[in-house]
């Protein structure tokens, strides 16, 4: 049973008020990086598993998509979606990443922003998108990166100078890892790096393109809290082909 954490009030209302949140993909220091990777959507049926208040759902249809059908666990976050969304070509569901159910070779695009790893059988959920995507159908999502993810919380420690180290631990053990943020106890799932990719692959995935968001000299200068994300990679992003074999 996933925890969905985002129905949590303390959680919810620290979560909402993140820039990512406030401000949309903007907000985010990945979305370029990630948009760079999208491909072509004009006409096309997207999917977007983990669509939270439905920010990326709105921009795909901005950009021509034909349909966005957006999955979330969280009566909050779809609630929110909902509200801020009056396209009827964009309809959003509730629905667990763990049990999901998606109609067969339906979506062009099966898109996903930070969401996965709070999913425990991610072999099952690469198979039902796999399923659900036409041949050649792309996959491009983000999740938190699995350094970033084995490193127990709070996630630095001081060095002797006072320098801001991020240990990594338990990298090869995979399974739960619990944090506190904004609530206590969420439930995140860490999977290795070749995990990740190798269930892509066995699959029937191609890998199109891997990124490992560091920000820019420019981001950096404008948000200068951003400059830890040059220390160790906090998002993976990932793009992939349904190869059709
Ligand atoms: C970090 S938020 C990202 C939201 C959105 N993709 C964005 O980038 O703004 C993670 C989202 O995944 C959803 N989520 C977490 N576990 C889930 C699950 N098991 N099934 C479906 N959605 C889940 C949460 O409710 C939340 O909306």
């Amino acid at each position: 049973m996933a925890q969905n954490i985002y129905d949590n009030a303390d959680f919810f209302n620290g979560y909402s008020q993140l820039p990512r949140q406030v401000k949309g993909l903007d907000g985010a220091p990945e979305w370029p990086a990630i948009r760079a990777m999208l491909p072509t959507v004009k006409n096309k049926n997207v999917a977007d598993l983990g669509c939270g208040f439905g920010w990326a759902a709105r921009w795909l249809r901005e950009q021509g998509a034909a349909e966005v059908h957006g999955y979330d666990l969280s009566e909050n976050m779809i609630e929110r979606a909902r509200a801020d969304t009056a396209d009827p070509a964009i309809d959003y569901h509730i629905a667990d990443l763990d049990t999901l159910a998606l109609p067969k070779a339906c979506f062009d695009l099966v898109y996903s922003a930070l969401a996965f790893h709070y999913v425990e059988n991610f072999p099952r959920l690469v198979t039902t998108i796999g399923q659900a995507l036409v041949d050649g159908g792309d996959l491009v999502f983000s999740i938190e990166h699995p350094i970033f993810m084995a490193a127990r919380h709070p996630h630095w420690i001081a060095d002797e100078d006072g320098r801001k180290t991020w240990p990594v631990n338990g990298y090869a053990m995979e399974g739960e890892r619990r944090t506190d943020w904004f609530a206590k106890g969420v439930l995140k799932y860490h999977r290795t790096l070749a995990t990740t990719l190798n269930t892509l692959t066995e699959a029937g995935f191609a890998l199109r393109h891997i990124a490992e968001f560091a920000p820019t000299q420019d981001q950096i200068a404008a948000t200068p809290d951003l400059a830890e994300e040059l220390e160790r990679p906090m998002m993976l992003i990932i793009s992939a082909c349904k190869t059709g074999s």
